[in-house]
């Protein structure tokens, strides 16, 4: 199979959705990459890598569009690469298309097969395409909330593990998911006084058995948020109610009553924020104060270090597209119930139900799909 991976156009997008290693396996497993020129620079890897991974570089992201029968990519493609998408090719990147009806509608249109990273699932219940992003935001939340909490910039000054003779700062992580534990481990890490928040308890039973000694965790309801988020001096956000939008749990009136000069790291804003004063900022511009509490809103936390993003989401991605290019979409979907749930779109029919109910538009089974 000839795979293509086009550089990325959405603005701030550093990452790119083959790396060189995921390039040596193709070519080892008999097929032919073709990478678009610089595709790999905002995360460290030269064409001359790919090259030495025996992949073929191309001028244009319209050459690698042209003759790749298969597009591997990291962002929903732009109005511009849907453009050049076509019948019988296939596209393995991340979709979101519930909140987007007119790349859904340019999809259908295109004819191609198309198969989101972040709805492919695993055996445990889980979403492995998407977990390797949540693992860095989580990880990347408390170190970009310790930045917040400089004075200088607009922070209470306050150091995270403390020094000798004067406590640590605390910290509050509000939801112990994916994103909530890996917060939490890091936040520990750098010596702070941690609390994990959640409202499942087997998810708490779960926290409490294998991070006992490193962070406490305290179930959820709005008298305890409150109160440990008035007593904080970081609270990171990290809740997720799977379809929803993410619930307000600090209200501005809530706002005075937290430390001056609080972070608030709210990582779920791709969902629309936890928190009632959040909007979404980017990496040139990430906080902004509102009545004195300093707010981390980046949507898109995983592009600032696009390097372990990429390589990350490489090592999730690779069993997957090598399953794709050695037996072709139709049978890799048929011998893994798991990569079949990503097929969103199948030559102009949604295949996905959430999508389709979102967007008020029918849907075939994919099981069905895959059986004609
Ligand atoms: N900003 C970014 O760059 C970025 C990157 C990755 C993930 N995210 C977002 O981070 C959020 C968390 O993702 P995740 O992978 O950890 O999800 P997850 O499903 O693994 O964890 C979410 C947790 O929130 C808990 N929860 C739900 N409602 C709650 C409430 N009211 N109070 C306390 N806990 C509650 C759930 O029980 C669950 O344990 C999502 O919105 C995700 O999209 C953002």
């Amino acid at each position: 199979m000839i795979i293509g991976c086009p550089k990325e156009i959405k603005p701030q997008e550093f990452r790119v959705g083959m790396t060189p290693n995921a390039a040596r396996e193709a070519v080892a497993h008999g097929h032919e990459v073709l990478i678009e020129t610089q595709a790999g620079t905002g995360a460290g890897f030269e064409d001359s890598d790919y090259v030495e991974a025996g992949a073929t570089i191309a001028a244009t992201a319209a050459d690698v569009f042209e003759r790749a029968e298969m597009i591997v990519k990291v962002k929903e493609p732009q109005a511009v690469e849907r453009a050049m998408l076509r019948e019988g090719q296939v596209l393995f990147t991340y979709l979101h298309l519930a909140p987007d009806p007119e790349q859904t509608r340019d999809l259908l249109a295109s004819g191609a097969t198309c198969i989101a990273y972040e709805t492919v699932t695993d055996d445990r219940g889980g979403l492995p395409l998407l977990a390797p992003m949540s693992e860095v935001a989580g990880r990347l939340a408390p170190q970009v909330g310790a930045w917040t909490l400089q004075k200088a910039n607009g922070g209470r000054g306050v150091l995270m593990g403390g020094v000798p003779g004067l406590g640590p700062a605390r910290v509050v992580v509000i939801g112990g998911g994916v994103v909530g534990t890996h917060a939490a481990r890091i936040a520990a890490g750098m010596g702070a006084d941690v609390t994990v928040l959640d409202r499942s308890l087997p998810r708490l039973r779960y926290l409490d058995d294998v991070f006992s000694g490193q962070f406490r965790t305290s179930y959820a309801s709005a008298g305890n948020t409150i109160e440990l988020a008035c007593a904080a001096d970081m609270i990171i956000g990290a809740v997720l109610i799977p379809g929803a939008e993410a619930p307000k749990l600090i209200s501005r009136a809530q706002l005075s009553d937290l430390k001056p000069g609080a972070a608030l790291v709210d990582v779920a804003i791709d969902q629309g924020g936890c928190f009632e004063t959040s909007r979404a900022t980017t990496h040139q511009d990430p906080i902004y104060d509102v009545d004195g509490i300093m707010h981390y809103c980046v949507a898109n936390m995983p592009g600032a270090v696009a390097r372990t993003s990429t390589i990350a989401l490489g090592n999730a991605t690779m069993p997957f597209m090598l399953a794709l290019a050695d037996k072709g979409w139709k049978q890799a979907c048929q011998d893994d119930p798991h990569l079949l749930n990503g097929l969103n779109v199948h030559d102009g029919k949604l295949t996905y139900y959430a999508v389709g109910k979102a967007l008020g538009l029918d849907v075939v089974s994919p099981s069905l799909i895959v059986k004609g």
